[in-house]
């Protein structure tokens, strides 16, 4: 595994977008899995500022998105639909048919679930995905747990991503409870995997990353298992013991 210890958040943003960039340059019409949440922010701010310099050109790029709350409107502020096109989609120059997120809102849940696997696949599957880290280890939503899935399905979010989320919500109750994401297997077929973080909170996991036991009570350990995975994190995510 390659690591990239970067002095700060900024750093590590602008490491990231340098990553996707080198994606885009070596195949234009690549295919991006992209993550929500605080960690990839400033990497996107960055990615929109070279598009803007006219250093990047997303016309050809497909995307797909890690997860997606379920049960919630998709206009909702706390969405991820509406996460992405706030932070990126509505700032750079990607085809509206080429965005791809779980319809957590969908009649058939699990329809959707086997529809977006077999988008990916059709796609000619992920040449990069970006992850960023829960603090009890889960990417995507897969959270720790005796067994893990391999596609994309609907999940429980556990308590402690629950309470981190509650923060974005006004009422507690508001937070949602499940969500759809890419399974483990969706991830693991990435071609090359980015994993982004910052922060104090994120060391137990990274230490998780990158040595000990592989374990579904930590999904990101099994990453250990993937042949092209760079962490890009900051000093204070980074475990020197
Ligand atoms: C987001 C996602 C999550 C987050 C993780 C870290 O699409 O799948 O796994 O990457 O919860 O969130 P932040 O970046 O807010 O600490």
């Amino acid at each position: 595994m390659k690591v990239i210890v970067c002095k700060d958040k900024e750093q590590m943003s602008v490491e990231g977008a340098k990553q996707i960039q080198e994606c885009m340059n070596n195949k234009p019409d690549c295919v991006l899995g992209l993550a929500t949440g605080s960690t990839p922010l400033g990497m996107y701010e960055n990615l929109c500022r070279m598009y803007k310099e006219g250093t990047l050109d997303f016309s050809k790029v497909k995307t797909f998105n890690l997860d997606e709350y379920c049960d919630l409107d998709v206009a909702d502020k706390n969405s991820y639909h509406t996460f992405m096109f706030e932070n990126l989609f509505s700032k750079i120059n990607v085809s509206k048919e080429n965005i791809h997120i779980p319809d957590g809102e969908s009649k058939d849940a699990n329809k959707e679930c086997k529809d977006y696997e077999k988008a990916i696949v059709q796609a000619g599957g992920i040449d990069l995905q970006v992850l960023g880290i829960g603090r009890n280890g889960h990417i995507g939503f897969n959270e720790p747990d005796e067994s893990l899935f391999v596609e994309t399905h609907v999940t429980d979010l556990t308590q402690t991503t629950i309470d981190d989320n509650a923060r974005f919500f006004e009422k507690k109750q508001d937070v949602p409870t499940k969500a759809i994401t890419m399974g483990m297997g969706t991830i693991m077929n990435a071609r090359k995997i980015i994993v982004l973080a910052n922060g104090e909170g994120k060391k137990d996991a990274i230490r998780a990353l990158l040595s000990g036991k592989v374990t579904t009570n930590v999904p990101v350990s099994l990453l250990q298992l993937h042949p092209n995975v760079v962490l890009i994190c900051d000093e204070a995510a980074y475990p020197n013991d």
